[in-house]
């Protein structure tokens, strides 16, 4: 599996389902509020709770969600070329390759709520696709949420969600009210084999983000190894530090 596999994949017909994707992605936004602040970029290795404590950034920033992960799997239950062909990195645990997610995201940063700055979950993820970020748009903050691997297996494993309403809900550390238990799902990368190859490429490829976005003045870190609400109370300091 190479980059080239997918080349050529940002094409008319794939900019067409794009337009189907977003679709789906814009119906969980909320409408954006003033503000003078830019993109946020929320950070961190898969498990962290990134999308656990994006709801709350999006309460207090209006700024829309844009999670690289939710637009992948819409492309993959939309059974697309882009989406199947994602679905192999995805699977084994490897990073779709930076022109597939470079070309989302100027798409929907296209996007009339984007105009005033986004919440990034889960993007950028390498440092060719922070650069290119660079380019396109205002990063004002970058949120780490930093979590120990031998706690992040247990997360994901762990994990389950609410195919209705898209909620985040965990067997162990937050259950899911006993009348949605049954028809929760869990994803087809959360199992221990895939989340070891997801920590290696996030510690190859992601983790140099940190420096970058730190020689830059704009990393906040966040200790994530504590209870839910214990991380969003510390997400809500971080943000009252940027607004
Ligand atoms: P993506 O969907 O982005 O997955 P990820 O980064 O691996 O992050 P997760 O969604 O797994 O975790 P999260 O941090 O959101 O944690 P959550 O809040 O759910 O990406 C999936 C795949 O798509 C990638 O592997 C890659 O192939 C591809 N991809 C996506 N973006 C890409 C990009 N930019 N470039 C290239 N490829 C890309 O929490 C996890 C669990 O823990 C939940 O059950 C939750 O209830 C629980 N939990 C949360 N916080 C806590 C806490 N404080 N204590 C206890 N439990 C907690």
């Amino acid at each position: 599996m190479d980059n080239g596999s997918v080349g050529g994949l940002w094409s008319p017909l794939v900019r067409t389902e794009y337009l189907i994707i977003l679709r789906h992605c814009l119906k969980t936004t909320k409408p954006l509020g003033e503000s003078m602040v830019g993109s946020i970029v929320l950070f961190g290795p898969p498990g962290a709770g990134k999308g656990t404590q994006a709801g709350r950034i999006v309460e207090l920033t209006s700024k829309p969600q844009v999670s690289t992960g939710d637009m992948l799997r819409a492309a993959v239950k939309l059974g697309s070329p882009m989406g199947l062909a994602a679905k192999e990195y995805m699977d084994a645990g490897l990073l779709v390759p930076d022109e597939v997610i470079i070309g989302l995201i100027q798409e929907r940063l296209q996007e009339d709520d984007a105009a005033q700055g986004v919440l990034f979950d889960g993007f950028p993820r390498t440092i060719p696709q922070a650069e290119s970020l660079e380019k396109i748009a205002t990063v004002s903050s970058v949120i780490s949420i930093e979590v120990p691997d031998d706690a992040i297996v247990d997360r994901i494993v762990g994990r389950r969600m609410d195919p209705e309403t898209g909620e985040i809900f965990h067997v162990q550390f937050k259950p899911a009210p006993p009348e949605i238990e049954g028809r929760l799902i869990q994803r087809p990368d959360d199992t221990e084999e895939t989340v070891r190859s997801r920590l290696e490429a996030y510690h190859n490829q992601t983790a140099p983000l940190a420096d970058w976005y730190s020689d830059r003045g704009l990393l906040i870190r966040i200790d994530g190894n504590a209870s839910i609400n214990q991380v969003g109370v510390s997400v809500e300091r971080a943000i009252s530090r940027i607004l």
